[in-house]
């Protein structure tokens, strides 16, 4: 199948890459040239683990191509794809719809023969209906279907993700855009992935509401770590002892300093307005959403606190930055928040991050970044680690005593045990274990 992409950021470029490497013809088109430069000249601008050498192999193959100029990929396509970005739209927290109602003009304009336009990126219900009429307004001749295809890769695992999901979700309701996206996603389908076909209002949500769901399971173990901490409990234990219940599921259960990235954050803002504007109003998300932007502020006090109330002219290192780890996003990462309220505390802070220093610096110039971690807690009077990076799970640990001021180890993200840290000498302190 012939297959063009709109939008080579984060979901276009993995998907392009995952859908040539599938054996389909993949166009992936972007109007920053500069963007498409670099990828032809084989620079990916993202993190990714796996995605340089996909992109570079499909390349060679000749599967995949990058250009400027939409006219001849949106031509030839079988399906087009719209994965733009869909930023929180100043002001109302509403999704900014704007790049894909420009893509779905845009297509208008070239399609020839049947086409299937697909939104990969996450868009509020109805957004489809919204693409087919501006479609059908611009070109009335043209034909076409529009589907809803959500995406559920995380950044980090993103290829993996989108090879061996656990769903595929197509919404339509038109059978020919069934076969073609049932073609598009053959090599799943021999491999017995579920392919959920559903009207594309309810294909729309379902991406809503599965981010929205684990964005509660989130924030509810990080409030039960809360109240593990008051009443001698372990976070982990309790996340174990109910993960193992089938209804509940072990995953997306760790305890830590609050959800961040590109994701959670917008999308749990943009479900919320759904509902408000459709009358319905989701209390849980709301709370939800109020509830991890006071913990990404609550951990700086937390670190406080453990100071014995002072971090004035204390030197805190601060180990990861990212909103979790093998990414270099710092979109909404809750380091942002740790660093703005400590550094108003007066602590001096030294940073380290294995991949997303460059972004910090950007969000937080002054900021001190470190060759390593070791350079980092050099004379630290603390260390606060977090993001969970396997790097920071291998520390040598009698090196990092010797370096430090004190041996006092902040760990929001509980990848030491206690008894461990304290037998080794450390003062340590972690989320929701009591011991
Ligand atoms: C998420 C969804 O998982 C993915 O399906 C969707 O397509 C995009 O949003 P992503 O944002 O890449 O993916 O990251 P994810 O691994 O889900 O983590 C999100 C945040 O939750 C991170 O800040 C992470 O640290 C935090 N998290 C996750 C926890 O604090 N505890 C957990 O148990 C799991």
């Amino acid at each position: 199948m012939r297959v063009a992409m709109i939008g080579t950021g984060y979901v276009g470029l993995v998907s392009g890459a995952c859908f040539a490497d599938f054996g389909h013809q993949v166009t992936c088109i972007d109007k920053d040239a500069s963007k498409i430069d670099a990828l032809n000249a084989g620079s990916i601008p993202i993190y990714e683990p796996g995605l340089q050498e996909l992109v570079a192999k499909n390349v060679a193959e000749q599967r995949l191509s990058f250009t400027t100029d939409p006219q001849d990929a949106i031509r030839q396509a079988d399906a087009v794809f719209i994965a733009v970005g869909t930023p929180t739209r100043r002001g109302d927290g509403h999704a900014d719809l704007s790049y894909v109602y420009a893509a779905a003009e845009e297509i208008a304009g070239l399609i020839e023969g049947f086409t299937v336009v697909v939104t990969k990126s996450t868009v509020p219900v109805g957004t489809g209906d919204e693409v087919e009429a501006i479609i059908a307004r611009t070109n009335p001749d043209a034909q076409f279907a529009v589907v809803s295809n959500p995406e559920f890769l995380r950044e980090g695992a993103a290829i993996n993700d989108f090879k061996r999901p656990d769903r595929v979700v197509v919404g339509t309701e038109d059978d020919r855009a069934v076969s073609v996206m049932r073609e598009l996603y053959r090599p799943l389908y021999l491999n017995e992935t579920p392919i959920i076909v559903t009207r594309r209002r309810t294909s729309e949500l379902i991406k809503y509401a599965a981010n929205a769901f684990l964005a509660v399971k989130i924030t509810f173990i990080n409030e039960i770590a809360d109240l593990c901490e008051k009443v001698g409990a372990n976070v982990q234990e309790v996340s174990r002892g109910i993960g193992l219940d089938n209804r509940i599921g072990s995953k997306f259960l760790h305890a830590g300093p609050g959800y961040g990235g590109s994701c959670f954050p917008k999308d749990t803002l943009a479900l919320s307005k759904i509902g408000h504007d459709a009358g319905a109003t989701l209390k849980i998300v709301d709370s939800v959403i109020e509830v991890n932007a006071e913990r990404k502020k609550k951990m700086a006090d937390k670190v406080i606190a453990a100071m014995g109330g002072s971090v004035k002219g204390k030197t805190i290192a601060l180990l990861g930055l990212a909103f979790k780890p093998n990414t270099d996003d710092m979109r909404e990462a809750p380091a942002i928040d740790i660093v703005a309220k400590l550094k108003e505390a007066g602590a001096n802070l030294r940073a380290y991050d294995p991949a997303s220093m460059h972004e910090a610096s950007k969000i937080m110039p002054d900021l001190m970044f470190c060759d390593g971690p070791y350079h980092a807690i050099e004379n630290a009077d603390a260390v606060v680690i977090i993001t969970e990076w396997d790097q920071f799970r291998a520390l040598d640990l009698d090196r990092v005593k010797s370096l430090v001021k004190a041996p006092k180890v902040i760990d929001l993200r509980n990848i030491y045990k206690p008894d461990y840290m304290s037998e080794r000498g450390f003062d340590y302190v972690s989320v929701g274990r009591a011991y």
